[in-house]
């Protein structure tokens, strides 16, 4: 995989998400035998948003490959409240660290601060625009779970500003599916992004759906998502769509038993509590995936811009490779 950064699933070929994936699951399999790898590595953390999971499992792949992370900490307590613009930001912890993550409220803002750093830079999330490593550990899950080709799945909720959503129907173009989305009409996906989708995917169909009913039963695999509160212009607006699109034991009624169930989390309503203990339930599964899927990600971004010891010289990315038995050999 040859990218300078990770700011979109766009940029994601099929073989590059198989890279990952592979690795993931090499990694899933023996954590043990990559426990030092990036010994000294120091992974940047720049959360200007709320995060619980996606935070904490970038923190815990990079002290789990050896090295460790700095944290800017709350916007509330660094100097971005001294009016310090991003780009400043960037190019500040950049010098302090091998990789970033950055996660903003404002779309486009990773690809903006890519631009201004030398070091990858992984997108944790832009505003209602994408969140391509929640992409790489949903596509691991549904791997797991029901397989990545002949997929039938449903996506349903706040498709309009859900980052996750966006990305992982890019995402899937890559393969053999066919995409149901569900949502109220205010909050269906982007004309645009629609319009990418049947641009980029000749093997992948796509509908529009108002009820999940007609479809549930011809699922492998349904995608439920949190209406994004925080992106509304107006509450009322909010208010609306609340509590629409809720599941239940009851709802599932009609679905395969082969259907497997995921959510980004942070769940409000959108999942019966009661469905957390059925065959159908894979979302916290999917939340424990992150640790081996991120833990792939820098692995392969910091060996390809040479620090594979985690040293900002990467005089030692060699050894580092010849002393896990693959020979150094780049991954594609
Ligand atoms: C998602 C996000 O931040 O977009 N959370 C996550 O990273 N797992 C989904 C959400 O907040 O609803």
């Amino acid at each position: 995989m040859r990218h300078d950064h990770l700011i979109t699933s766009k940029q994601l070929s099929r073989a590059d998400i198989e890279t990952v994936l592979d690795r993931a699951a090499e990694i899933d399999a023996d954590p043990e035998a990559v426990a030092d790898r990036h010994a000294n590595a120091l992974l940047g953390l720049l959360f200007f948003e709320p995060s619980t999971r996606t935070k904490m499992s970038f923190e815990t792949a990079m002290k789990r490959l050896g090295g460790d992370v700095v944290d800017m900490g709350s916007v509330e307590s660094s100097s971005v409240k001294k009016g310090e613009t991003l780009a400043d930001t960037v190019r500040v912890i950049e010098g302090y660290t091998d990789a970033l993550v950055l996660r903003h409220p404002k779309q486009g803002a990773a690809a903006m601060a890519s631009e201004f750093v030398d070091v990858p830079l992984l997108n944790a999330g832009d505003g209602a625009g994408h969140h391509p490593t929640q992409t790489l550990l949903d596509l691991y899950t549904i791997q797991e779970n029901a397989g990545l080709d002949d997929l039938t799945i449903g996506i349903m909720g706040d498709l309009k500003y859900g980052r996750t959503v966006h990305s992982l129907a890019y995402a899937l173009t890559n393969f053999d599916t066919r995409q149901h989305f569900i949502s109220p009409e205010s909050l269906q996906l982007p004309r645009e992004v629609v319009y990418d989708l049947h641009q980029q995917g000749e093997d992948t169909q796509i509908r529009e759906h108002d009820a999940l009913e007609p479809v549930l039963s011809s699922l492998d695999v349904l995608y439920v998502t949190r209406i994004q509160r925080e992106r509304f212009p107006d509450e009322e607006e909010y208010q609306k769509v609340a509590g629409e699109y809720q599941i239940d034991t009851e709802t599932l009624e009609a679905a395969s038993d082969e259907l497997t169930v995921m959510h980004p989390l942070p769940r409000v309503d959108e999942i019966a509590p009661e469905i957390d203990d059925t065959d159908y339930a894979a979302y916290f599964e999917q939340a424990h995936n992150a640790v081996p899927v991120r833990m792939a990600l820098l692995d392969l971004f910091l060996r390809d811009h040479g620090t594979g010891t985690g040293t900002r010289t990467g005089a030692a990315t060699a050894t580092a490779d010849a002393a896990n038995g693959d020979g150094g050999e780049a991954d594609e």
